[in-house]
């Protein structure tokens, strides 16, 4: 079956993704199992998307529900479940407004459109972005992306864009006494594709400080860290941090594709009637969906719960630091990564757990990322830390 399916993916789909050899058919709760009915304890979590896992029961039946109602039907319409999701995603941001889209590139284009708007009444262009930064695959995201490899055979980017060096504030200082018109600076608070990267406390406070002082605009990409991942709502809460925008994405619509941004009182009426949009954005299944995902992660107990739980696997895995392997060991609430020096050690480390049935993600060539569901249990933990002591002591030898 797996033959005729890779032969098959070979031939009808574009090769633009390097896939693992199993097709997944089915999850249940943090265990996911392939075609051959092999269980894997899912620490990918679809890439920071299930953040409760599979087959979520609240979940399922909130789908259900709007299934027997209404799919789609435009944002020519009002849409109570848009209205209600914006409503409770504003509840601890007073004044702010919400628009919604189907992914996190979108997001963050929908966040440059916002800003670009606000820049022209402030005599203002410029956007930075810092390095190691990952927003998106569109044209406006990818220029704000590092990486060289996402941007290779795709130039000439957009223009109107900088960059700054990320944890290090005097390389902003001195941008802002270069570039008299920079209009908004985007930030992964914790960079996931880089490695899952924790910006310095200091570091995001002067930038904050900076940013207010010369008016320009802070966008904060919770796409990847966002919604609950890190044990607050969102990973800036984290900081001395006020964003005018935020961007969403993944989690967001509970495994249904959903973005948005959430825009300060001061922004988000730039985007007129006409001036933005999208056909699917904000429709009432996936609005739904991610309602029901909100209301689950949304409470102090449940994101105590992930601060908890991220503190006893992130102290279980720094003992990997004693290892001569391993460069470093970091996270914040359930978003952590172990740096290997070499890469072909981080290379086979993924493809041992895979092969031990744990699901992990092998990131920026030298890290192993971890995202596990924020739902995750204790004992699930200690499962996979004993496949990692098995793993790390076959690729010692
Ligand atoms: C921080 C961040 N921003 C933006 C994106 C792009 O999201 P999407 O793949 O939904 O377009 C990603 C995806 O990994 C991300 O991690």
């Amino acid at each position: 079956m797996i033959k005729n399916l890779k032969n098959d993916n070979l031939k009808y789909v574009i090769g633009n993704y390097s896939r693992y050899p199993i097709s997944i058919t089915h999850g249940k709760g943090t265990y996911v199992y392939d075609s051959t009915s092999k269980k894997y304890l899912d620490f990918i979590t679809g890439i920071a998307v299930n953040n409760l896992g599979h087959d979520n029961l609240k979940i399922k039946n909130s789908i259900t529900k709007q299934l027997d109602k209404l799919v789609h039907i435009s944002n020519l319409f009002l849409i109570e479940n848009q209205v209600k999701f914006a409503k409770s995603l504003v509840s601890s941001l007073p004044g702010h407004k919400v628009f919604f889209c189907n992914s996190g590139t979108e997001a963050n284009e929908a966040a440059f459109k916002l800003a670009r708007k606000w820049g022209i009444f402030n005599n203002k262009k410029i956007i930075v972005s810092v390095t190691g930064a990952f927003h998106g695959r569109t044209f406006g995201s990818l220029t704000a992306t590092w990486p060289k490899k996402y941007k290779e055979g795709f130039y000439p980017l957009v223009s109107g864009f900088k960059n700054t060096k990320f944890n290090d504030i005097s390389h902003f200082k001195n941008l802002i006494k270069k570039y008299k018109d920079i209009l908004a600076v985007i930030i992964e608070p914790i960079q996931g594709e880089a490695g899952v990267k924790i910006a310095d406390k200091n570091y995001l406070k002067e930038l904050n400080s900076l940013c207010k002082k010369n008016n320009i605009l802070l966008i904060a990409d919770e796409v990847q860290a966002g919604m609950g991942r890190t044990g607050k709502l969102f990973s800036f809460q984290h900081y001395d941090f006020k964003p005018d925008i935020i961007t969403l994405a993944k989690a967001l619509g509970g495994g249904l594709p959903a973005g948005a941004i959430i825009a300060s009182p001061d922004v988000a009426d730039f985007l007129t009637p006409g001036s933005h949009g999208t056909t699917m954005g904000g429709n009432p299944l996936a609005m739904a969906s991610g309602l029901s995902m909100l209301s689950q992660i949304n409470k102090k107990s449940f994101l105590d719960s992930v601060v908890k739980k991220g503190n006893f696997f992130l102290n279980n895995l720094k003992i990997y630091k004693k290892n001569s392997m391993v460069k470093d060991v970091r996270g914040l609430g359930l978003i952590l990564a172990i740096e290997f020096f070499n890469e072909k050690k981080a290379k086979k480390f993924s493809s041992l757990c895979l092969k031990k049935g744990l699901l992990v993600l092998l990131t920026e060539k030298f890290n192993i990322r971890l995202l596990p569901p924020l739902n995750v249990k204790k004992t699930e933990i200690v499962e996979s830390l004993k496949i990692m002591d098995e793993v790390m002591e076959e690729i010692n030898e």
